[in-house]
Parts: C-alpha cells; sequence; structure tokens
C-alpha cells in the first residue's frame, strides 16, 4: 500500500518476543523488562494472521525480530507459517546468532532466506561488557552454523559507539575480506531508558570513510545501508546513518511489537493496537498505521532522545 507521502510500504518488521538472552547496553536496561503478562503478547496465530492480512495489501517481505527472536520456543513454526503466506516473498531474520548453532539449519529448513546478526566486537571482553552477559565464542561459532547451513547474504551489523569499538573499524570490516558476509556500521540511536551513551559515543559513520580510504562505493541493494567494497573482498561495508543522513524519504517498513502494536514509525510514540482484533479488525487498524506514518522522525542526538517511548528491544529494531 502506498502512504501518503507516495511510499510503498511493503516491508513488516514484526517482533516476537522482547525477551532476550542478552542485555546490550544501547538496547535494553540491565535488569531486563518488567514482564509482561502472557495474556498482553500477540499468539502465534494472531502473528500469522497480521502477516496474511498485510500480504493481502501488498506487503512482501517480512523480518522476525525481538529481542532475541531465537529464545522464543515457537519460532520455527512462526517462521514456517510466514513463509507460507501467500504473497510473501522474503522471510528474514535478525538475531544475536549465540543460538544459531543449533538453529541455522532448522530455521533455513523453515523458509528462513536471510539472516542479519548483531556483533558489535572482535574482543572477548569488550563482547562480555557491551552485551552484559555474551561470550563472543557463541556469536562466533553462530556465524559459522548460519554460512555452514547455507545462507547467503548474511550482514553482520555492528553499532557504532565511539571510544568503544571505533578502534576496531578495520578488524570488523576486514571480516567481509574472509567470510561471504556484509559487515554495516550503523549509527548509535538515543532511544528508550536503555543506558545513556553521550555525545562522544555518537559518531557518525563518515568515520568509517575516513579509516579505511580504500573503500569503494557500489550499487545499493535498496535496503538502508549505503554499500562499499574492499578490494578482494567477499561481501560489502555498509553504512546506516539514521542520525547523520536520515533515510525517512525511502522509508518502506512497518513495525509490529510482540504486545502487539503497530508502530508507523521507529522514532514515534504513535501505536496502533490489534492485539484480539480479528481479520477485519487488523485490517482497518493496518491501514490506518500506513496512513499515519509521519514524512520522517524528529531531530536526533544525545540531547533529543526518540520520542518511541520503548527501548529498541520492545520494538525489534
Ligand atoms: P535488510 O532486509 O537486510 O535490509 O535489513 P534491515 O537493515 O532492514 O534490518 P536490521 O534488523 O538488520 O536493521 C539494521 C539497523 O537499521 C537496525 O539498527 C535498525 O534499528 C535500523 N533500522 C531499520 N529500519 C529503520 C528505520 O526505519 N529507521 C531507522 N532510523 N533505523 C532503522
Ligand atoms: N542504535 C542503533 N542500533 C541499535 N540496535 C539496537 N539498539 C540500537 C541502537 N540504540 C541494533 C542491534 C541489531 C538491530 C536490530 O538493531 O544491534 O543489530
Ligand atoms: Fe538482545 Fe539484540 Fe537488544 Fe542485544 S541488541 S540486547 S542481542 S535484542
Amino acid at each position: 500500500m502506498i502512504d501518503t507521502y507516495g511510499r510503498d510500504i511493503y516491508y513488516l518488521r514484526l517482533s516476537v518476543t522482547e525477551r532476550c538472552n542478552l542485555r546490550c547496553r544501547y538496547c535494553m536496561p540491565e535488569e531486563g523488562i518488567c514482564k509482561k503478562k502472557h495474556e498482553e503478547m500477540l499468539t502465534e496465530n494472531e502473528m500469522v494472521q497480521a502477516v496474511e492480512v498485510a500480504a493481502s495489501m501488498g506487503f512482501r517481505k517480512v523480518r522476525l525480530t525481538g529481542g532475541e527472536p531465537l529464545v522464543q520456543k515457537n519460532i520455527l513454526s512462526i517462521c514456517q507459517r510466514v513463509a507460507a503466506v501467500p504473497g510473501i516473498q522474503e522471510v528474514c531474520l535478525t538475531t544475536n546468532a549465540t543460538l544459531l548453532p543449533e538453529l541455522a539449519k532448522p530455521l533455513r529448513e523453515a523458509g528462513v532466506s536471510r539472516l542479519n546478526i548483531s556483533l558489535d566486537t572482535l574482543d572477548e571482553e569488550k563482547y562480555t561488557y557491551i552485551t552484559r552477559r555474551g561470550r563472543l565464542e557463541e556469536a562466533m561459532s553462530g556465524i559459522e552454523a548460519a554460512i555452514a547451513a547455507g545462507f547467503q547474504k548474511i550482514k553482520i551489523n555492528a553499532v557504532l559507539i565511539g571510544g568503544f569499538n571505533d578502534d576496531e573499524i578495520e578488524k570488523l570490516a576486514e571480516l567481509t575480506l574472509c567470510y561471504p558476509v556484509d559487515v554495516r556500521f550503523i549509527e548509535l540511536m538515543p532511544i528508550g531508558d536503555s543506558e545513556e551513551f553521550g555525545q562522544e559515543a555518537m559518531i557518525p559513520c563518515e568515520e568509517v570513510l575516513r579509516r579505511l580510504p580504500q573503500l569503494t562505493p557500489c550499487e545499493h541493494d535498496g535496503g538502508v545501508a549505503a554499500l562499499y567494497h574492499l578490494p578482494g573482498a567477499l561481501g560489502n561495508v555498509g553504512l546506516i546513518r539514521p542520525i547523520s543522513q536520515h533515510f525517512c524519504d525511502t522509508c518502506n517498513r512497518m513495525r509490529l511489537t510482540a504486545d502487539g502494536k503497530l508502530k508507523p514509525c521507529l522514532h514515534s510514540s504513535q501505536e496502533f493496537n490489534i492485539k484480539g482484533l480479528d481479520k477485519d479488525g487488523v485490517e482497518q487498524q493496518l491501514k490506518e498505521a500506513i496512513l499515519a506514518k509521519p514524512a520522517r522522525h524528529a531531530e536526533l542526538s544525545a540531547k533529543h532522545r526518540s520520542e518511541s517511548g520503548r527501548n529498541m528491544n520492545q520494538i525489534g529494531g
């Protein structure tokens, strides 16, 4: 469906859970989440129904997110059923990879076409620091399991944090020399009541180009990243610049949270409930949500935090 600003909205980001086995400092608070009641969350049937309605309105791509989607017990069944919805051409999933050693192969068999993986550092201690509890080795084994399971076009997401991983830009980008993956640097977004990072942490992706002058621009794949290539690399280096160069004018996304709220914009507090509704009700709300999509989000900086009203794990990125 086309929105008020002429954008074709065809990409649904469906968060299947707010829970996560990690606690990334820019994403969620240390003590996790105040647990919502089971009855407040979408059931598997409601998720599938929402995808069916979305597909009937022209949605073609679904990304399953979280929290961490792989901690959700019925994730394989959700993937299978979403992939079988007529009109859905691509089912992708964003994960921290730690559970991929067991799940990469079953996910592929369930119809997941692509994986995006969060990895901010290649240093063991820093990994445990930023995730507050994770082990680098588990994430790396997950990436290898995904490649071994035959996933193509895997994208590694690294949130760029000044004073934390800007000294690793080269090392992270060089993953594209030895693995058939894209590595995308993402500007840190000030959102939710996650740990606050100061202005010095919010560095522009331009820094990646400064550090790696050998990067050459290459063709855009329709996603949110500007793409570059290192000589001899197997994959691309991407820059996602929600702060320094927002991409709202080409936004094609609608978000559905695990508690059943459609979010027209990542950084707006406006939400449309679909929990408990039948197909007609969901269709009505989805239409309204698309028509309510703003032209762009408000200014973001260390001083101007996102107006989303949620932590990132309660939205799904
Ligand atoms: P592809 O299907 O591979 O293009 O995936 P993707 O980039 O849409 O999804 P992913 O889950 O890997 O998200 C990458 C980063 O982009 C995350 O940090 C998201 O929060 C951010 N992002 C995705 N969509 C938007 C958006 O509409 N606005 C902003 N500001 N950031 C977004
Ligand atoms: N700023 C930028 N990216 C973020 N992510 C989570 N929180 C933030 C934030 N505050 C990223 C994760 C994951 C993706 C879905 O969103 O690293 O890769
Ligand atoms: Fe979990 Fe992903 Fe948030 Fe990290 S960024 S805490 S892995 S949901």
